[in-house]
């Protein structure tokens, strides 16, 4: 339903290649054609923005239209729907008459998309399935006012003259483009890089494939592009694509494939998850058959039923996740999954409370909370007891050698070398690693016992304020959420936890165990350079590790949030930076410090001059 727009010149579209051999061929078939050589190959390494193209027109410097690319010899035009977009200039000062192009990407940033989807959460709406569909849905919105809703942005890289504006003529290279449009108050990519060569080229091409997701916005790969406007000329273009750029595709983080059955999990606080059992897929490297739902409203918003077809996506390290049905018009489907009654380890009764999306098996005699807590007892921010792992702690609890953690001490090296796949070796080892095991401080047990609410940072608060479990056991309400950091429902919690009768039981039997409970007392002379400052650090410092910077501004004081924001004091920014947090730190006006400087920063507690 939207105007036709014939596109001035056409809006080609990129060549792809799909790893290094092949981008080297084209490097090579370049410089060839530039009858330079290969060292001399000066090009502009640019995010591929996984978004949808648009040209935005000025006339006389004044915003008249706007259109996507079609087909790329027309489009459709959206201008009152981009007339809503703050990121694109309703004027240009230009300094004489004529017509300019100006090519960018529209898209929604990953934080915008996120709690996009959160409000329709919230609302009890459908979720959006990514940032690039939901940004071209916006954009096509009918009426302008919900485009407007909708946190659209436009990144230039592209300038047409068609016509007039000779002033222009002085530029004559790609970075003077990116000048001009960013002087012009258009947005791009700060990190965007100007290289000479090809091996320059080929690094500046793998910092995006390592630091894709520090980026604000979603890159399905870079864009290499010849920086010399002439030598575009020179190069021309075939009628698809141009012959001075290409597109270095990186691998998708999202596929699909067949949903074979949706099945519950009961964890170590009851909380029942739903997850997805899939045909197995490749996703960003890594095989994927299971990836979870989360919970029963999820369910319900994705709309996913067995023998679906999904969109699975695991985007970094990121947990894979199911981002919704593909669906064809008039298919048959199952009807919609529902949340089972029962757990299905103790057959209890399933519980939802009030408002809460989570689901609980509230039997605190279920198999499977036992064997979950009993892996996190073990698990390496707990009590690291190597070779404890899931297998063999259901093996443990099948045999009947425990039934609770407090059990794990009495297992003998005889009872366990009986075991299946368990040799005499492996035997010894799992017992002197449980033994051993009880020499770990405080905070290690209280976060193994898996207290409601305490995570690592109030179990060691907690550990070092009390030293000892008994007396964080005699501890009052009060007196453990007067702690920094722990506050009314933490303390509430941990009371209740340490009254309970079972409970009180296991703790006695731990200690019984010679399990010591206790926290060694750091002594700290380092004065509080840093106090009530929040200094954010990015990169690799010379001489510490990211843990250990993080822990001297801490020592001093400070606190060493993830993220930039207003409230920051400074950003310490080290080899190999996040390109968000520095890009937010300059936005928002944030002091930066070169790495050399970070010991005058916890010295004086100033930003180093
Ligand atoms: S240049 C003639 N630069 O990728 C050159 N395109 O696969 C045309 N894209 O249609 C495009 N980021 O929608 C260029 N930095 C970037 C880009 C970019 C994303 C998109 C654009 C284009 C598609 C081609």
């Amino acid at each position: 339903t939207f105007t036709e727009v014939t596109h001035a010149a056409p809006m080609l579209s990129l060549d792809n290649v799909f790893d290094d051999d092949e981008m080297r061929q084209w490097a090579e078939r370049t410089a060839k054609g530039l009858n330079i050589e290969i060292d001399e190959l000066d090009v502009v390494v640019e995010p591929k923005i996984d978004g949808l193209a648009l040209t935005v027109t000025y006339v006389n410097g004044e915003f008249i239209q706007a259109a996507t690319r079609g087909d790329g010899r027309t489009g459709e035009d959206v201008t009152a729907n981009v007339a809503t977009m703050a990121s694109v200039p309703r004027r240009l000062p230009v300094t004489s008459a004529g017509r300019i192009d100006i090519r960018g990407e529209v898209f929604m940033s990953s934080e915008d998309f996120d709690e996009l989807n959160r409000r329709q959460a919230a609302a009890g709406e459908k979720l959006f399935a990514n940032p690039r569909n939901t940004a071209a849905g916006s954009l096509r919105q009918k009426d302008p006012h919900a485009t407007a809703q909708r946190p659209l942005q436009f990144l230039a890289y592209q300038m047409v003259v068609v016509d007039g504006h000779d002033e222009l003529a002085s530029i004559t290279s790609h970075v003077d483009v990116l000048r001009c449009l960013e002087e012009w108050g258009f947005l791009t990519a700060p990190t965007t890089q100007h290289v000479l060569g090809q091996d320059a080229l080929l690094a500046a091409a793998e910092w995006f494939a390592v630091h894709r997701h520090d980026l604000p916005y979603e890159i399905d790969g870079v864009v290499i592009k010849v920086d010399d406007l002439l030598d575009r000329e020179r190069l021309g273009s075939t009628s698809r694509a141009p012959r001075w750029a290409i597109a270095r595709k990186l691998p998708p983080e999202e596929c699909t494939t067949a949903l074979i059955s949706i099945e519950v999990s009961v964890g170590r606080t009851g909380r029942a998850t739903p997850y997805a059992v899939l045909e197995p897929v490749v996703v960003a490297g890594s095989t994927v058959s299971l990836a979870t739902l989360h919970n029963e409203d999820q369910v319900r918003l994705k709309d996913v039923r067995p023998g679906d077809t999904v969109i699975v996506r695991k985007a970094g390290d990121v947990i894979p996740e199911i981002v919704g049905p593909v669906l064809t018009k008039g298919q048959r489907r199952q009807p919609p999954w529902e949340f089972p009654s029962q757990c299905p380890e103790c057959h209890g009764e399933f519980v939802r409370r009030g408002e809460e999306s989570d689901t609980y098996c509230i039997n605190p005699a279920c198999p499977a909370q036992t064997r979950a807590q009993i892996e996190h007892f073990a698990s390496r921010n707990a009590m690291d007891i190597e070779g404890l792992g899931e297998q063999r702690v259901v093996q443990l609890l099948t045999e009947g050698l425990i039934r609770d953690v407090a059990d794990l001490y009495d297992v003998q090296i005889e009872n366990l070398a009986q075991l299946e796949g368990m040799g005499d070796l492996s035997a010894t080892s799992l017992v002197t690693a449980i033994q051993s095991s009880r020499a770990q401080p405080l905070s290690r047990v209280l976060i193994g016992l898996g207290i409601r609410h305490v995570g690592p940072v109030a179990a060691r608060a907690l550990a070092q304020t009390f030293t000892t479990l008994e007396a964080l056991r005699r501890a009052s309400s009060d007196a453990i959420g007067a702690i920094p950091g722990v506050g009314p429902v933490i303390a509430a919690s941990v009371v209740t936890f340490m009254e309970d009768a079972d409970n009180r039981r296991l703790l006695d039997r731990l200690l019984a165990a010679g399990v010591k409970c206790e926290e060694p007392q750091v002594v700290s002379d380092v004065p509080a350079t840093l106090t009530g400052k929040a200094v954010v650090v990015t990169g690799t410092l010379d001489g510490f590790s990211r843990d250990e910077a993080e822990a001297a501004v801490v020592q001093r004081g400070g606190t060493s949030p993830g993220s930039v924001s207003k409230k920051t004091f400074c950003v310490v920014v080290g080899v190999s930076p996040g390109a968000s947090k520095v890009s937010k730190a300059t936005e928002l006006d944030i002091p930066i410090v070169p790495q050399e400087r970070f010991i005058e920063l916890l010295e004086t507690g100033e930003i180093p001059t």
